[in-house]
């Protein structure tokens, strides 16, 4: 999501400005090594030339050396994990997809869902309808196959969240006003959007669990299932467990003893759980919040370090718990993980606190070689932190029941990377270190709530923005996406986030000590800085034998599919940034080939690339689509201006007057029935 990123794009804009006069090579022929060969010359960069001084810092000379020989192991399929015909990069108004694969919508924002669900009509939305319609924004997509536990590829159950909402393309007659601003950035406050809209929008967020069948190779939803549900901001009562659940924080009027809230918001990414439940990420639930508190407010000093109120939606207007004036603690119940039983579909969502209050994008995990599960997280914020949780009790493959609460104890840990390529876990636990009563940690109540301020505490790593952080079980590392950071500045940079205003991202790995994800120690290194790796300046490092299509910018989401290879997924690639759209990337992780990406998969302009998510035979990748016409439509020359209802970008994926475009997830398939990839 990228509502508060907006302000990004002038920067990578101008981060791109000084190399605007270097030419870009759009043939699939020769890699960006041969390029910068080319370009820079070997012998000016032995030489040392100031040219291939600057191309050295952003390259290294290893790399160059190797370009040759990787090129020949791609050409020869040697040890390449990939091996599909890339896409070329580009920005239209549909989505592409690797020849020899099909590309098809499987659900779209306003599909029926649960029983009685009347059809899509953009003209007459209603609250009552979208509470029984796919919701917007689908952003993460999780998979578990039927019955539980066959890991069966062909029938499942998909599990997706609705992040947010975009009322400018969502609906009529709003304008381009979504942030309370006209065209030309003047505030004039949130004029249109009335409580019939914002009950709208609460339908609209949350999440969605929908069973799906695969046959005669293609997949459908599965009409009325008893397990199709809709999770919403409006509706669904969920219960707060773990250290803070009753804490006097967590206490409102609707709500005196602190334990139950009703809904969830801001939902980016999540995990299934090895016990198949469904993990939801409250990410900016700042934005869901206007009013104020007063500079001496006990929930200040938190709520300014949360960004609360962010003021991005009215919902205050309508709801007194979104005015944090009228209910200050509501804020402190969002910005939590979510774990939802999506076999159940009247099990209650539980809000598991032990896991930590912060922009939660993601949370991956994977059974530690000792029975206990770690969860990875990131904290989607320039400059915050890295995130686990060990659970204290093991995982039961055997009894499904005795692990649905195991995430409500466990140690939950920040990351301090070290400058020697080593790093330490810290732990957030009340009393030990500096999280005691005089720094303000009463409890570990007020350390879950206030994580971020503990992790401030004990010197985690300020990083750049954590995405996704996946652990790979094939080889036991854990992968970070780092998706940019224009605000750090050049003397600010450290050896994890190496570049100042690093306009395009980076992935770190990172190799848990003894292959023990519970160790408090690990290893790590950088695998790719993004951006384009034939301008200087950019700094990007790629191996030399990717394309030059293969290279992207903004990673966010990833998937590691079952046979351990890497799969991105980017938020922010623009035409005048990136001359691409977002999309999905194939990344070799091992051997000589490690950093090579290759394009699979791109989306319609103005959309990000969300939730890729594999079924167990590789078959099938399902993604998410997110935002179609809405993020810097205004640079590509083919329309050059902001989208409204009215007058989208792009139509997609309908292409019909008079309809919206639709956040879809999209179900892609080898056209033999094979393996993706390969
Ligand atoms: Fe919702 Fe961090 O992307
Ligand atoms: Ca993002
Ligand atoms: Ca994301």
């Amino acid at each position: 999501m990228d509502k508060r990123d907006i302000g990004e794009f002038s920067c990578k804009a101008e981060a791109f400005e000084a190399s605007e006069d270097i030419g870009r090579n759009p043939s699939d022929g020769p890699t960006m090594g041969d390029i910068i060969n080319k370009r820079f010359g070997r012998r000016d960069m032995l030489r040392g030339s100031l040219a291939a001084a600057a191309i050295t810092a952003a390259f290294g000379p290893l790399a160059l050396a190797t370009a040759e020989k990787a090129k020949a192991a791609a050409g020869n399929g040697m040890k390449a994990a990939f091996s599909f015909d890339e896409v070329e990069r580009g920005v239209d108004r549909t989505h592409h997809v690797a020849k020899g694969y099909k590309a098809e919508i499987l659900i779209r924002w306003g599909d029926p869902v649960l029983p009685g669900a009347p059809a899509f009509d953009p003209m007459k939305q209603t609250a009552a309808a979208q509470k029984m319609q796919f919701g917007y924004n689908n952003d993460y997509v999780g998979y578990i196959g039927l019955p539980y536990g066959s890991n069966n590829p062909d029938h499942g159950l998909l599990c997706i969240n609705h992040e947010y909402t975009d009322e400018e393309v969502m609906f009529p007659g709003v304008g381009v006003a979504q942030d309370g601003k006209d065209k030309d950035g003047k505030d004039i406050g949130f004029v249109a959007i009335t409580k019939e809209l914002v009950d709208i929008e609460m339908a609209a967020h949350g999440g969605t669990v929908i069973e799906v069948r695969k046959t005669g190779g293609k997949w459908a939803v599965v009409p009325d299932s008893k397990y199709n549900r809709r999770i919403t901001a409006s509706d669904t009562v969920m219960e707060i467990t773990g250290p803070a659940a009753g804490h006097d924080r967590m206490k409102t009027k609707a709500d005196p003893a602190g334990r139950q809230v009703i809904g969830m918001i801001n939902n980016c990414a999540g995990g299934i759980t090895p016990w198949g439940t469904y993990l939801s990420a409250e990410e900016n639930v700042n934005g869901n919040f206007w009013g104020k508190v007063a500079d001496d407010h006990p929930e200040a000093e938190n709520y300014k370090r949360m960004g609360i109120p962010g003021n991005w939606y009215n919902w205050g207007a309508y709801h007194d718990r979104f005015d944090v004036s009228k209910e200050p603690n509501e804020a402190n119940r969002f910005g939590w993980m979510v774990e939802i039983d999506p076999l159940d579909p009247a099990s209650t969502p539980k809000k598991r606190t032990a896991l930590g209050r912060f922009k939660h994008e993601g949370a991956e995990s994977i059974v530690n070689k000792d029975g206990r599960v770690v969860v990875y997280m990131g904290d989607d914020e320039r400059f915050d932190y890295v995130y686990k949780f060990v659970t204290e009790g093991k995982f039961d493959p055997s009894n499904r029941a005795a692990n649905m609460d195991l995430l409500d104890k466990g140690t939950l840990y920040v990351a301090k990377y070290s400058e020697d390529g080593k790093g330490e876990w810290l732990p957030l636990t009340h009393g030990q270190g500096k999280l005691t009563a005089e720094n303000g940690f009463k409890s570990q109540a007020d350390v879950v709530i206030q994580a971020r301020k503990a992790g401030d505490l004990l010197g985690a790593t300020k990083m750049d923005r954590p995405e996704d952080v996946e652990p790979n079980p094939k080889t036991g590392k854990v992968y970070v996406m780092l998706t940019n950071n224009t605000n750090r500045k050049a003397e600010a940079v450290d050896a994890a986030n190496p570049r100042g205003k690093n306009a395009f991202g980076h992935i770190i790995e990172m190799t848990p000590t003894g292959g023990d994800h519970a160790s408090t120690t690990f290893a790590w290194d950088i695998m790719v800085k993004c951006g384009d790796p034939s301008v200087a300046e950019v700094g990007a490092s790629f191996n030399p034998a990717t394309s030059p299509n293969g290279w992207f910018g903004m990673p966010d989401n990833c998937a590691v599919d079952n046979q351990g290879r890497l799969w991105v997924a980017t938020d922010g690639n623009s035409y005048k940034g990136t001359k691409t759209t977002d999309g999905v990337w194939a990344m070799e992780t091992e051997g000589e080939m490690r950093g090579t990406s290759r394009l699979f998969f791109r989306v319609p302009v103005g959309a990000e690339m969300c939730g890729p998510c594999f079924t167990p035979d590789d078959r099938t990748l399902f993604v998410a689509v997110q935002h179609p016409a809405t993020d810097n439509t205004k640079d590509w020359p083919e329309f050059g201006r902001s989208s409204s209802f009215e007058d989208p970008a792009t139509r997609w994926p309908d292409f019909k007057d008079g309809m919206p475009p639709r956040p879809s997830v999209v179900m892609i398939t080898k056209e033999d029935g094979g393996v993706i990839g390969v």
